[in-house]
């Protein structure tokens, strides 16, 4: 049976949990790209790690800067629009993301529970100290260079990205929201995100177990293991807008 679209307009308390397919179609590369350039004989952990970071700052730097450049010239996409547009249409909204880019901001969504931190928010990698103004991005940072990170003013350690590294812990009380949120919703939305990384990826499983419907969107096949569970196959752009217009007109 195929999902009833009337179920996402009669939900009370919708969770729509995205990964980096949700931002695919607005241009942004997902970790299962590969690298190139200077980066092109790293593998991502080793660069997203604190160690890689220590090991060699304006290597790790430049990279990040590169992506927050790609991140600044992309703009949101009809499936970021369809999920802000989506929230006011229900009692209830718990958007939950893996991305550390800001594109569910700009596109409307407020209150984005970024369970993988996000790229933007710069801190003292020694004092943790958040960064005291805007961290300027240089011009070129697109072309892919290394960079010498900024210094923190209080203890002069470098500034790092507000991503969640290999190795660290996710930020509990965010992790704590979503769980709570899964655990409550009626309908939940799995948008773009290979279901792989824990412990974001058992938000959807602890959805279903609540007695949620959840709902995979994704152009890959997914799980349609319990009766509650459905895979609408296809681009997040264009699967989202349809089923607005199916669950509300
Ligand atoms: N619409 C919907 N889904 C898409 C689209 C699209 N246009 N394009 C690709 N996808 C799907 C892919 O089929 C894949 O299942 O998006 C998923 C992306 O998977 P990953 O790259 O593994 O991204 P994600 O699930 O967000 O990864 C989780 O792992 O790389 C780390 O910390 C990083 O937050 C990230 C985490």
């Amino acid at each position: 049976m195929p999902f009833d679209p009337t179920l996402l307009a009669q939900a009370r308390h919708v969770v729509v949990f995205t990964g980096a397919g949700v931002s695919a179609e607005s241009g942004i590369a997902t970790f299962r790209d590969k690298l190139t350039g200077l980066w092109e004989h790293f593998d991502p952990a080793q660069l997203a790690s604190a160690e890689g970071f220590r090991a060699d700052p304006p290597l790790v730097w430049g990279w990040y800067q590169m992506r927050r450049a790609g991140i600044a010239q992309a703009t949101p996409n009809p499936a970021h629009l369809a999920i802000a547009a989506l929230t006011a249409r229900v009692p209830k909204l718990t958007l939950v993301t893996q991305n550390v880019d800001d594109l569910h901001e700009r596109a409307g969504s407020p209150d984005v529970l970024h369970l993988h931190g996000r790229l933007d928010a710069f801190r003292c990698l020694d004092c943790a100290r958040p960064a005291d103004g805007p961290v300027a991005l240089p011009e070129d940072a697109l072309q892919g260079r290394r960079i010498e990170p900024p210094r923190c003013t209080r203890c002069a350690g470098p500034l790092r990205p507000g991503v969640v590294w290999f190795g660290e812990m996710l930020p509990e009380q965010t992790l704590e929201r979503a769980f709570d949120a899964a655990q409550q919703c009626d309908v939940l939305l799995s948008v773009g995100t290979s279901g792989v990384v824990q412990p974001a990826a058992s938000i959807p499983r602890l959805a279903l177990a609540a007695g949620a419907t959840v709902v995979h969107v994704n152009p890959q096949p997914a799980s349609e293991g319990h009766a509650r569970e459905f895979a609408l196959a296809g681009k997040a752009g264009e699967v989202l807008p349809q089923l607005m217009r199916q669950a509300f007109t």
